[in-house]
This record gives C-alpha cells, structure tokens and sequence, in this order.
C-alpha cells in the first residue's frame, strides 16, 4: 500500500505560511494536513474554510482536512466547497457516523473517522465499513507539540488487523506525537498516512526535514 507524509501545518510559523508549505512539498509532502479546532470539541481554537481556500488555491496535493469540531455535518460542505479533499470527523462527538460519512463521500471528499487515545477500537468496527480511512490519534487533540502515547503502536496494529479484516480498501493515518526517532516505528505498526506536526516545522530546514522523513518512510516500508 502506498504510503503519505501529511505536514501538519499548525506547527508551522504562520508569518510565512505559503514558503513553510512550499518547503514541504519540495521535500516530498504529498498531503496537507489542515486541523480545524472550534474552542468547544478541543480547548483551542485554529482555522476554518476561508483560510483552506487560500491554500488549496495554490497547492496541487489533497488537503486533508482534520475537523475537531462539534456539528460537523453543519461545516462539512463549507470545507469541501473550499477544497479539502481528504476530511475526517471524530467518532466521539458524531451521533450518525453513517450520515456523516455519507455526506463527505457525496460531496466527493475522502470520508474518514477519527479515534482520540482513549476510545476503543471497537467503536469503529461499524463505521470502517463505509470509511476511506481511519485517523488513530497518538495525543490527545488540540495541541501540536505533544509527546506520542506509547500505546497507540499497539493500537495501530491492532487496528491494522481489523482493518486487513473489515476492509482492506481503508487507509490508516497516525496523528500526534511523530518524529525522525519514531517514524519508522509507526510505519512498522500499520500506518499508510502519518501526519507530522512540530517534527518537521520545528526543522530550521523544513524542506530537507520532510526529505529525511520521507526516506525513513520509504526505508521503513521496503524491510
Ligand atoms: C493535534 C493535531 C495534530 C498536531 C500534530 O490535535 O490534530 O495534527 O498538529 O502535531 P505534532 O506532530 O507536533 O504532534
Ligand atoms: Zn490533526
């Protein structure tokens, strides 16, 4: 299965943005990942669809979209209208995850589902069914900066497992916590997406940063 480096560009210095951006995808990002946080779902607040439209006017990668929101459903079409190709929704704060699922894909969007640290896989075992891909988070959202929670390698197997099980079509993306020391690890566990935040903007060369993960990615997956 191909695997994806998505910079998580909340860690990104904000004065200059668009030159963090295109640092990455000269280092070989091939997603954007784009974490929207609403002050209520998560104790911070980020961006929303107008500053998603400025990017995916001028980026040819997916934008992958990372909705830590209460109502989803409500902004859902707002982030697809602005460009965000990729967009997942958290299954603690959605009721109908069918419903919600079935929108994105109908508006043309990848649909995924997103777990915190400390919901049990099982709560997706429905859902997978009908997902594009699966976010299993490794800190619990709303920070970029936060130390990986060990046990999600565990989980990501596990994950994987039910994955290979219930539908083997289904990415499975890592978020949180991700660095040069781990990176290998994670892709090892199971995950096809990782998504790296301060590891690569915290990099006084973001460009050669991404490089160097990008090719512990492709070591990690060639063993
Ligand atoms: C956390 C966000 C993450 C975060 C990743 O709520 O969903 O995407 O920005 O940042 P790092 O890689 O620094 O943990
Ligand atoms: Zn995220």
């Amino acid at each position: 299965m191909r695997k994806f480096l998505a910079p998580s560009i909340l860690a990104g210095d904000w004065w200059n943005i668009g030159e963090q951006i295109e640092a990455t995808l000269r280092g070989g990002a091939d997603l954007i990942h784009f974490d929207v946080m609403d002050g209520h779902f998560v104790p911070n607040i980020t961006v929303g669809p107008e500053i998603l439209g400025y990017i995916s006017r001028r980026v040819d990668v997916p934008i992958d979209a990372h909705l830590m929101i209460e109502d989803p459903d409500r902004y859902i079409p707002e982030f697809v209208r602005a460009g965000a190709n990729w967009v997942s929704v958290h299954i603690e704060n959605v009721v109908h995850i069918h419903r919600t699922l079935t929108l994105i894909r109908e508006l043309g969007a990848k649909a995924g589902v997103v777990l915190n640290p400390g919901t049990p896989l099982s709560a997706i075992e429905e859902a997978i069914h009908y997902a594009d891909y699966v976010l299993l988070m490794s800190v619990n959202p709303g920070f970029s900066g936060q130390k990986f929670i060990e046990r999600s390698l565990e989980r990501l197997s596990l994950l994987r497992d039910m994955r290979d099980r219930l539908n083997p079509d289904c990415l499975i993306e890592i978020d949180g916590g991700i660095k040069e020391e781990n990176i290998a690890e994670v892709i090892r566990a199971g995950a096809d997406v990782v998504v790296v935040g301060s590891g690569i903007f915290s990099a006084e060369d973001v460009e050669s940063r991404t490089r160097k993960l990008k090719e512990l990615i492709f070591s990690a997956t060639a063993v």
